[in-house]
């Protein structure tokens, strides 16, 4: 048996659970480690299940999330669970609750932080990142980032809810109208979400481009989207849009979302780009149509509005996920050998 840093050493008195540890770049190792013990002010949460998403692909592979994830480290950073214990001040959740756990955790203190912009924070942690996550038998939050589930959400559903948190955060940066015509480029798992969340929010037509024709006709099917693009064989039209949501992060989408916008529109660039990668956009165009080009970084505040939906009916997150996987199939996910994958949860506990 081994720990993965020195302040999990062993203790007799101490429970033992499996855990997956990031050992290294693209390196994982199951091991047991001691259960962690909580502060006054956190919960210890007997892990259900966390999601994996393109964020792990990036931790896995050394290059930095939200924030850079230093191995040793457990990753999974949507995640949901029954909490075992709770610390001395804690006062919003108790033993038992069903919970969802938003990872990240600002500091409160600094320029971002007090003029309400925390997503900023200079001094950003969180959950699965900086510190260990859902990967594990039992992980530890501090109680301002745990969540009470109501009854009608899943331990399995509520492992997605961070996600459409952060498509919460990129829909509150932007002007929403019941007249707006709307494009999200990008079928994956986040360009579905926000399908069904701008017509939650009242925008009259919301449209999809992708790649798989199978999942473009899921979401006209079952989702209420309107028209459908497969972009590997038809085009988008040009000047057409008033919100665009670019949920791909390659520089030829992020043009196509600028070349749908018409006059007035609003175009949302969430998907995250390699670090190093530009895209080209006529200038004048900014200026002629007046484009507001936002960019949209993680979910601050936004976890309670995102159980609300799900909880609502409003979100199908559950029609969504395609894979529970184990413990063990995390490391052959993120090394890409599972095909066929929209969105996988990791079943972690019983
Ligand atoms: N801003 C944030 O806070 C935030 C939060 C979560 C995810 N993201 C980013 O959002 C993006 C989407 O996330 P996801 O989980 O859905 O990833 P994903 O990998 O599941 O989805 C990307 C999808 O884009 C589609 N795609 C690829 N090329 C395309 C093209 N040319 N035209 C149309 N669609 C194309 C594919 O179907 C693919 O499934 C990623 O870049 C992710 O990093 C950002
Ligand atoms: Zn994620
Ligand atoms: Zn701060």
């Amino acid at each position: 048996m081994k720990t993965h840093n020195d302040e999990r050493l062993f203790n007799d008195e101490r429970d033992i659970m499996k855990a997956l540890v990031l050992t290294g770049v693209k390196q994982f190792e199951i091991q047991d480690l001691e259960t962690p013990e909580i502060k006054d002010d956190e919960v210890l949460i007997n892990t259900a299940y966390a999601g994996v998403c393109g964020t792990d692909h990036d931790l896995y592979a050394g290059r930095p999330g939200s924030a850079a994830a230093v191995p040793p480290i457990v990753l999974g950073h949507e995640n949901s669970g029954i909490v075992a214990a709770i610390g001395s001040n804690v006062t919003n959740v108790a033993v038992g609750d069903r919970v969802a756990v938003d990872p990240n955790i600002y500091c409160g203190q600094c320029e971002y932080c007090l003029t309400q912009r925390p997503e900023l924070c200079e001094h950003l942690s969180a959950v699965g990142v900086t510190r260990d996550g859902g990967l594990e038998e039992q992980f530890t939050a501090p109680a301002s980032v745990v969540y009470k589930l109501p009854d009608n959400v899943s331990l399995r559903d509520a492992a997605a809810i961070e996600p459409v948190s952060c498509a919460v955060h990129g829909l509150d940066l932007l002007n929403l109208r019941p007249y707006q015509k709307a494009l999200v480029i990008g079928d994956g798992f986040m360009g579905q979400i926000f399908a069904q969340l701008l017509q939650a929010y009242g925008v009259h037509q919301v449209d999809l481009a992708g790649i798989f024709d199978d999942k473009l006709q899921r979401n006209k099917e079952l989702f209420g989207v309107t028209e459908t693009y497969n972009t590997t064989k038809e085009s988008i039209p040009s000047n057409a849009y008033d919100v665009i949501i670019e949920a791909v992060g390659l520089p030829q989408t992020q043009a196509q979302a600028i070349e749908a916008a018409k006059k007035g529109a609003q175009v949302l660039m969430f998907g995250v780009g390699p670090q190093d990668a530009h895209f080209e956009m006529n200038t004048y165009d900014i200026y002629k149509k007046q484009l507001t080009i936002q960019g949209s970084f993680i979910n601050p505040l936004t976890f309670r509005d995102a159980i609300s939906l799900v909880s609502s009916g409003k979100m199908n997150i559950g029609g969504l996920i395609s894979h529970e996987l184990e413990l063990e199939q995390v490391q052959d996910f993120l090394d890409g050998k599972i095909s066929g994958v929209s969105k996988a949860v990791v079943k972690v506990g019983a």
